[in-house]
């Protein structure tokens, strides 16, 4: 009962849970995310990496990226499946911490991490924090100083240059963002990753633990993975030349595209691990350095897929276009509030009517939320029977990522639920937010 079932009927049920019953039992808009579709990919992307490292002689840790989807449940599932966590907040932290994951099995991001957070991570004991500045390497050496204990376990953030992903808000290793310490370098001076490290090296409070590079989001084209890796390696045999030191491990990120539309084609895990690990180890016998412990966070490639967004349809109106073509615009119970990317990122999502037969011709339609901006679309472009009506249930697939982690509370609308589906059970992971929720926050 794994996935999303089609009948002739149309789609009927997810994990084996009839979407009547879902909508009935916990209420529309409803995240539904399949428990086993998640762990299934877990598994393939922690077994891709390890059979293809392992056979050029590296180990590799799998670090699921929690800020595309995070609550206690998800947590745990995903170190049940043998992953690590990537957190990117004191908050995503919390909620692996409370899960039972391993404070060791944890990696803290981010380019602006408060006092707070970086002292949670100590007392965490977290296996890595991923440092992105010169100014919180200085930072975190001095609340280590004063709280004692054991040197933090670091690993820089370097921007390697390579331009991927699909969106310019979520590439990450070109020049001109927030995100990382460049590898170029002024003719004889170093570079700000190389400068970082000697800084880190430079502070007995710190261990230099790696090297950290994620080149984007949403990443269908895998070349840029081999190049940034390239690059890492490079750049970790000429901090040995200099220094002494080869450092243990190197991250390559997360990033692993996932298919939003049908016909649409995500990374193969298997592919990509084999590509990437015939890379490094080309790299480093070029480099005639060893072979680092690697690691690398997906997010999306984990969760997106598992999940889907269930709506009902509230009203639907023909609008009439400039070219004499008609538009339907088929409102939902929800919108940018629950999906901001189709809004922030012109992300294209599919939508279907489920849970019954049509034979009516399909209609081109837009699908709509009910906030207060025609900005508000959750899906620009699909067709849809011709008899789509008010009560009709809508599926949009695909939104297990970044759909809730990223949900807001626009024109005061509560948040939807998370619900799990697993062998024709559901149960409630996150619950709705209720209007007193909201209130509640109001101090008048
Ligand atoms: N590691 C680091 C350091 C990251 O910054 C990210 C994502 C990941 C791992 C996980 O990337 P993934 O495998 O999920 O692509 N809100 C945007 C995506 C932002 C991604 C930010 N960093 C979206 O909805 O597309």
């Amino acid at each position: 009962s794994r996935g999303v079932a089609r009948s002739s009927e149309g789609v009927v049920s997810v994990g084996g849970v009839d979407v009547h019953a879902l909508a009935a039992g916990h209420g529309t808009p409803a995240y539904v995310l399949d428990e086993a579709d998640l762990r299934e990919r877990a598994t393939a992307y922690r077994r891709a990496f390890e059979t293809a490292f392992a056979e050029v002689g590296a180990g590799v840790d799998v670090y699921y990226a929690g800020k595309a989807f995070l609550s206690v449940a998800v947590a745990r599932w995903v170190h049940e499946e043998g992953l690590r966590v990537d957190t990117a907040s004191g908050g995503e932290l919390a909620v692996a911490l409370r899960a039972g994951v391993p404070g060791a099995h944890l990696g803290l991001h981010g380019n602006n991490k408060s006092d707070d957070e970086l002292v949670a991570a100590l007392d965490a004991g977290v296996g890595r924090i991923i440092v992105d500045s010169l100014v919180e390497i200085d930072r975190l050496a001095d609340l280590v100083k004063r709280r004692g204990g054991d040197p933090a376990p670091v690993m820089v953030r370097v921007t390697t240059g390579v331009h991927a992903g699909g969106h310019e808000y979520i590439s990450t290793a070109h020049e001109d963002q927030k995100f990382g310490l460049s590898l170029a370098a002024d003719e004889g001076a170093d570079s700000p990753a190389v400068t970082a490290m000697l800084a880190v090296l430079a502070r007995p409070e710190l261990h230099l633990l790696g090297i950290h590079s994620h080149i984007g989001s949403q990443i269908l084209d895998p070349s840029g993975f081999e190049v940034a890796a390239r690059a890492v390696l490079t750049l970790r045999a000429h901090l040995a030349e200099r220094t002494g030191v080869l450092v243990d491990e190197v991250d390559l990120g997360g990033g692993y595209g996932i298919a939003y539309l049908p016909g649409e084609v995500a990374l193969d895990p298997d592919r990509i691990a084999k590509d990437v690990a015939a890379s490094v180890a080309a790299a480093a016998s070029e480099l005639g350095t060893a072979l680092p412990r690697f690691s690398i966070e997906p997010g999306r490639a984990i969760v997106g897929p598992a999940g889907l967004t269930l709506y009902t349809v509230g009203t639907v109106k023909p609008v009439r276009l400039d070219d004499g073509r008609v538009r339907t615009y088929v409102s939902v119970d929800g919108g940018m509030s629950d999906n901001i990317r189709p809004a922030l990122y012109g992300a294209q999502y599919h939508a279907e009517i489920v849970g019954r037969v049509s034979t009516a011709e399909p209609v081109l339609a837009r699908v709509v939320g009910k906030h207060c901006e025609s900005g508000d679309i959750v899906v620009h472009e699909v067709r849809l029977p011709g008899d789509v009506r008010a009560g009709d249930l809508l599926a949009v697939p695909a939104t297990g990522a970044y759909g809730r982690s990223m949900a807001s509370n626009y024109n005061l609308l509560a948040r939807p639920p998370v619900v799990a589906v697993r062998d024709g059970a559901s149960r409630v992971l996150v619950r709705r937010e209720t209007v007193d929720d909201l209130l509640a926050l109001d101090e008048g």
